[in-house]
């Protein structure tokens, strides 16, 4: 029996146009077979084609399962490669980034890759001067502003992996990172910017620095100039301390397997796990992948839309392209501020070329409606894509057509935070998309799919999707916790397996699904049904922006999806709608997934990272005390989902 049963089929195709194909960098498909046929040397070509190095590699991968080295034998600074080589390649006038503060009377600022080298390595000689040194940890906690990269890139030229905190987690999260990761300097921001609201990240920071006795010095850059709490003796500021440091600073030797940083994972449960990535590896696996997936050309200006606290950012804000030698959009704050349309008003104005964002905010956009990007000319863009959770195949149709202009290809990329990068996403000037798809795995990379026992399951069966061989920037172990990395990652099939933890499904083609984590699977009948496929039917109606499906206990089938529902701008709840989308669901993918109830609310419970917490709505569903809210986005939403399932199901609250 399947693992996972699947139900919707998706039939759209979208082969690349003969227009993007001529352009494409990538248009060649012997690109697959050279990965397959030599995977090692398809790898050590890719290290010396997009890193300089001190000293070059001869080894590519050492395979020890679970661990893995690859091009062990070489030297490099990430930082340089990111910087000084753009400069001495006559790069230096280029802008690197172009900065948008959220208030929008504010000036915007255009930094190019000469003047961020020297801003970089004025604070690398402030760090040292601290007496931060190679291997030490150093903790960050700012807003989107251009001075996060800029620390980020003076701790990989002294050699300090940092370990960034997003600026949204409470002082609890930052002091348990800070002290877990035993962080001596810890840098922030007196305020940051955030829909019109100051947050005050050094009062937090403050906070979190008494739950982490190692760190012993604050580090704070004025942002909105006021008033922020100081301590003498422990807390700096960044202006003061970066005056009269050179522009000069010597990046540090590292080895390829060298730590660049820690970053945690977004799972909300138990102890955060630290994922630790490497200097070479990783700096040639990201850098590729960009490239690559998204056809980014010298010219062009990119946008990743993420925050750089998370995985997205690192991998595909600073590393990627600042080592491509790409300009790049950084907008400091949030996408609805002032308006929905802000940031149609920046592709128009830095005419962006690429655009990368999650589908909790094309969700957002749908919701909003299709007159707010048409209010603007879009017409500079030539590639959308997407990460963060399965985008529904009506979402992905409505981005292509509204955003991209029925022109530009939308790649799906699959990976997390212990990948470092992309692992299944089209190549746009090769692969024929597929709405709700990842399409393929990139060049070299063997997933599979799998059911209970390790046994692959037949194409078109929904399984566990697992990784067979390692990639230059996959984590290296959780920091200080190998025990944890080989149980969580490496036991279930065995040490050479990577276990990622999502369910997916190959279909004829044998294109990649993926269906969400397999926690999220719920059993109707004794058909293990993912909820992504009853969200994909809902979304598919002409009232829906967004929908998550929960099992809800059923005395007949065990379980019973239970639905909600966000409607699009225009859309009123009713009774009649809620019956219509549950027909609905019927009629589209069969009777077995026909939802309980369909509740309407103005929002779903969101991760701070945006995506749908379906803990909580499997707490709702279930009529079960509410777990832990406090890394909620926003905990008002899901206390009135509870008070309207309660309602409909005819539950008493359980509070009362
Ligand atoms: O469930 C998958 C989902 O996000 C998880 C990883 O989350 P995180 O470590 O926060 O990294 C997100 C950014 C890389 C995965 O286990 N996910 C991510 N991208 C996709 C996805 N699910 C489906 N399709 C995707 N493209």
């Amino acid at each position: 029996m399947a693992a996972i049963e699947v139900l919707v089929r998706e039939g759209r195709t979208f082969p690349p146009s003969d227009d993007f194909v001529a352009q494409a960098l990538i248009k060649d498909a012997s690109v697959y077979e050279d990965a397959e046929r030599d995977y090692e040397g398809f790898w050590l070509e890719r290290a010396k084609e997009f890193v300089e190095w001190f000293t070059e590699p001869t080894e590519s991968l050492e395979w020890d399962p679970p661990h893995c080295t690859w091009f062990a034998d070489g030297e490099l600074n990430v930082s340089y490669n990111c910087l000084d080589k753009q400069v001495n390649a006559g790069r230096g006038d280029k802008v690197a980034y172009h900065y948008v503060p959220e208030p929008p009377d504010e000036e915007h600022r255009s930094i190019t890759f000469a003047e961020l080298r020297d801003e970089v390595s004025r604070f690398a000689n402030a760090l040292r001067g601290l007496g931060v040194k190679k291997g030490d940890r150093v903790g960050i906690y700012m807003g989107m502003v251009p001075e996060l990269p800029i620390a980020m890139l003076a701790c990989a030229r002294i050699g300090a992996p940092h370990v960034v905190v997003f600026g949204g987690f409470s002082a609890d999260s930052l002091g348990e990172r800070m002290e877990s990761t035993g962080a001596s300097v810890l840098i922030t921001q007196d305020e940051g910017w955030r829909k019109g609201k100051k947050i005050a990240l050094k009062a937090i920071a403050d906070e979190a620095v008494k739950l982490a006795p190692t760190v012993e010095r604050v580090i704070v850059l004025r942002r909105t100039g006021d008033q922020v709490p100081f301590a003498e003796g422990r807390d700096l500021w960044w202006h003061e301390l970066v005056e009269g440091e050179s522009t000069e600073c010597e990046p540090e030797r590292c080895n390829a397997e060298d730590v660049l940083y820690l970053l945690h994972t977004s799972g909300t449960t138990a102890k955060p796990k630290a994922a630790q990535h490497t200097t070479g590896g990783y700096l040639t696996y990201v850098s590729c992948t960009h490239k690559w997936i998204f056809d980014v050309h010298d010219e062009d200006v990119w946008w990743c839309a993420a925050d750089v606290g998370w995985v997205t950012g690192h991998s595909y804000i600073v590393y990627g392209p600042l080592n491509n030698g790409t300009t790049g959009v950084l907008y400091e704050g949030d996408p609805a501020y002032p308006a929905v349309d802000r940031h149609w008003e920046i592709v128009e104005r830095y005419r962006v070329n690429q655009y990368y964002t999650a589908p909790t905010l094309i969700r957002a956009f749908i919701k909003a409606g299709p007159e707010h990007p048409q209010k603007h000319d879009l017409s500079s863009l030539k590639l959308l894509g997407t990460v963060g959770e399965p985008i529904n195949p009506e979402a992905w149709v409505w981005y292509w057509k509204y955003i991209g202009g029925e022109r530009c290809p939308v790649v799906d990329t699959w990976w997390q935070t212990e990948n470092g990068g992309i692992l299944i996403s089209a190549l746009p000037g090769l692969t024929t998309l597929k709405p709700g798809s990842a399409t393929v795995p990139f060049p070299g990379n063997q997933p599979a799919i799998l059911d209970e026992q390790g046994n692959p399951v037949p194409q078109g069966q929904g399984g566990y999707i697992v990784m067979t061989k390692p990639w230059p920037g996959m984590f290296r172990t959780l920091w200080e916790d190998d025990e944890r990395f080989v149980s969580n990652y490496f036991s279930k099939y065995g040490p050479s397996v990577y276990f990622a933890g999502d369910g997916a499904k190959q279909d004829d083609d044998g294109y990649y699904w993926l269906l969400g984590r397999i926690d999220d699977v719920m059993n109707v009948s004794g058909h293990r049904l993912s909820t992504i496929e009853i969200e994909s039917a809902l979304v598919a109606h002409e009232a829906v922006a967004e929908a998550a499906a929960a099992a809800a206990p059923d005395e007949l089938t065990g379980q019973t999806p239970l639905c909600f529902v966000v409607l699009r701008s225009g859309y009123e709840p009713s009774d009649e709608l809620a019956a219509e989308l549950r027909e609905w669901v019927g009629t589209q993918i069969g009777k077995i997934a026909r939802p309980k109830a369909v509740l309407f609310g103005a929002d779903l419970p969101k991760t701070r990272s945006g995506k749908i917490m379906r803990r909580l709505l499997k707490d709702i569903a279930e009529g079960a005390e509410l777990g832990d809210t406090t890394t909620l986005r926003d905990p008002e939403i899901v206390e009135a989902l509870k008070r309207e399932a309660d309602e409909s199901l005819g539950r008493q609250a359980a509070a009362s």
